[in-house]
């Protein structure tokens, strides 16, 4: 399955257009299933109805552990690093993963956990996450992951939204010098979730918190009255793996879908490509279980080709800056996979923190989430790979489930901050607003996909018509990304940044909608406007333009009002960095706020500010002008 060559990968790269069917029964070969399917593809990018592998029968914790077990039982499946240094790294082999999957999937059993059910999962990154993870693939349940950071109120929506029955956390999560309550966030979420029956609660900071009888259980008290064999539940390949919630240009977060058997082939394919992944190597994704990165490239993509995976608690800047250096040298990680904002952080402190670390084990450098910049490229390069671990910088979503747009390690070259070409299997175009595709090299465009790849989301839950009028109805018969792109003349892939009403906050994923509408819950806040600003850091931070007449006469604390709204309704996420009170909002007559005015001031324009004649009220422009002046 893995690609040797450039010229092994020209070639493979044809066969997978002209044959896909053949290509991808090729990759799916290398799985284990059940029974194999009656048909490898069905699509329609119209309604849209995608399947893969249909009628096929398989568990994926089948190919991630089970699999594993004879040849490779012993070896390491996670390390898992903590937060802080001077506690025990921890090792699960296959053959003890696999025994506590079996475990808690018998504990959730015990509670009433049945096949299709809906699990909310919001815990911190230690190996019981993963283990909760794999124990609802195990009976055929569906886990939805809220990552630590959102609100209870965020959570609550998701939950509802998803129908969930069962909620597993822990009493908290340790982040850095911080500890975050997360069994109190999940009992003020419940107030509002009748179809939560029971929790299960992992025992990891010890701090109190509430134990509601007849709801809540302890983790350890339930694995005590189970027993660790726990068959897998026969599934089909277009059963549903998991539900995530990810952000678009609507107020409403959407549960993209994806499924089990596409999933599975798409994740162990794209892993074992794309980082040129050598038995025995340590692969360590530095991103939270609670993100797409996490699911497929911590948890399913690694340990379905029978990989060490390592998880870290913590954060990079914890309890100095040269903490990833010091895990790359204690564990030897081969490759290491980050995003551009801890890139950019580290490289803040300067060459300092990463000198004395051996950092000689790294072969393979990776990065996600947003574009990375030239310098960033560079850095990274000659400081961390010293010029001699190849980048790959991968392009993808939530909704494409695995990566798309990258360079294979070793074997397609690379290019700095470009994504450069797609892998076999995925054939991207470029269009213009009109939808004509653009043809050629040295062009820009808007990327959509013309061919449906295994990993593709199937719908977003509860919402079919939102999937549709979302990603499949711009452009007719395309899948659309959201993404602006260039492709140069060599034909490589540079990914520009989102056209839509979306911002990338280190690497993470806002809706500008999503903010106003959490801004507009204020009292005493009329109206909002959000835009994306660059940031040295976080890639893009988040600028809102509010109308609030009467402050107060304190400035600053109704900043901290708006700000701590923002927390309770999403998330600390999502918190702008800079607020602007204003008098009005640039309008169009037809009552549309034009952002790209208010996009020009954010980055700090203030006289070419491009047409404003359209606008109802012109003068509001040179209020906002006004407005800045005085802070
Ligand atoms: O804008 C692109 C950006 O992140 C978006 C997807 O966000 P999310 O679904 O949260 O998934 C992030 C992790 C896969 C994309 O639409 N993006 C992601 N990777 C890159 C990127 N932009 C440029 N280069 C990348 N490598």
């Amino acid at each position: 399955m893995q690609i040797k060559s450039l010229d092994e990968y020209n070639a493979v790269y044809k066969q997978s257009v002209e044959q896909p069917e053949e290509f991808w029964a090729g990759i799916a070969d290398h799985f284990l299933w059940r029974k194999k399917w009656d048909k490898v593809l069905s699509w329609d990018f119209k309604e849209p109805n995608i399947k893969w592998f249909e009628g096929a029968k398989l568990n994926i914790t089948e190919n991630c552990l089970d699999r594993h077990l004879e040849e490779n039982g012993d070896k390491p499946a996670i390390i898992w690093e903590p937060n802080d240094p001077e506690k025990d790294t921890i090792t699960l082999s296959y053959k003890i993963l696999h025994e506590h999957v079996c475990r808690f999937a018998n504990v959730l059993k015990k509670n009433g956990v049945k096949k299709g059910d809906r699990i909310c999962i919001y815990m911190p990154m230690v190996p019981e996450l993963a283990i909760a993870v794999l124990a609802c693939a195990r009976i055929g349940a569906v886990h939805s992951v809220i990552f630590g950071g959102f609100s209870a109120r965020a959570i609550a929506d998701r939950i509802n939204d998803a129908e969930c029955k069962l909620v597993i956390t822990a009493d908290g999560a340790y982040r850095g010098n911080k500890q975050i309550q997360l069994k109190d966030v999940i009992d003020d979420a419940l107030i509002g979730c009748p179809t939560v029956k029971k929790v299960v609660v992992l025992t990891n900071t010890r701090t109190p918190i509430s134990m509601i009888k007849g709801r809540d259980v302890w983790w350890e008290d339930e694995l005590k009255l189970v027993g660790s064999e726990c068959p897998a539940e026969e599934m089909d390949a277009e059963d549903m793996l998991f539900i995530l919630y990810t952000s678009g240009s609507t107020g409403k977060p959407k549960g993209v879908v994806h499924t089990i058997g596409g999933y599975m082939v798409y994740t162990g394919y794209t892993f074992a490509n794309a980082f040129n992944y050598q038995p025995g190597e340590v692969f360590f994704c530095t991103a939270d279980i609670g993100w797409i990165t996490g699911h497929s490239y911590i948890v399913y993509g690694p340990l379905s080709q029978g990989a060490t995976s390592l998880m870290f608690e913590g954060i990079p800047t914890y309890p100095d800056a040269s903490r990833f250096w010091q895990i790359v040298e204690k564990h030897k990680v081969n490759i290491l996979y980050t995003a551009p904002t801890a890139i950019r952080s580290l490289m803040s402190f300067g060459t300092e923190p990463i000198k004395g670390h051996d950092l000689s084990s790294l072969r393979v450098l990776g990065s996600v989430g947003e574009p990375i910049n030239e310098e960033a490229w560079h850095w990274y390069d000659e400081e961390i790979g010293k010029g001699n671990s190849p980048i790959v910088d991968t392009w993808w979503q939530t909704e494409t489930g695995g990566l798309m747009i990258s360079p294979i390690a070793y074997v397609t070259p690379t290019k700095p901050s470009y994504a450069t070409l797609p892998l076999p299997g995925v054939q991207p175009v470029l269009v213009d607003e009109e939808g004509r595709e653009i043809l050629g090299n040295g062009v820009s465009g808007n990327l959509c996909m013309k061919f449906p790849w295994p990993g593709i989301l199937r719908t977003t839950y509860g919402d079919h018509e939102r999937c549709r009028q979302t990603y499949f109805s711009t452009y007719p018969n395309l899948y659309f990304t959201g993404d602006g792109c260039l492709r140069d003349e060599d034909g490589y892939y540079k990914i520009t940044g989102r056209v839509d009403d979306v911002i990338n906050v280190s690497g993470h994923r806002i809706g500008t909608a999503e903010v106003e509408n959490a801004i507009n819950m204020h009292t005493g806040v009329v109206e909002s406007a959000v835009v994306g600003y660059p940031h040295d850091v976080k890639g893009q931070g988040i600028y809102a333009f509010v109308i609030y007449p009467n402050t107060h006469g304190d400035v600053e604390l109704t900043k901290m009002d708006i700000l701590k709204t923002v927390t309770r309704v999403i998330g600390a996420i999502a918190k702008p960095d800079k607020i602007l009170f204003v008098t009005g909002l640039p309008k169009t007559r037809s009552g549309k706020i034009m952002r790209r005015i208010l996009r020009k001031i954010a980055e700090g324009e203030t006289t070419n500010l491009g047409d404003t004649t359209t606008l109802t009220d012109p003068a509001v422009v040179d209020e906002i002008l006004a407005a800045l002046q005085k802070v």
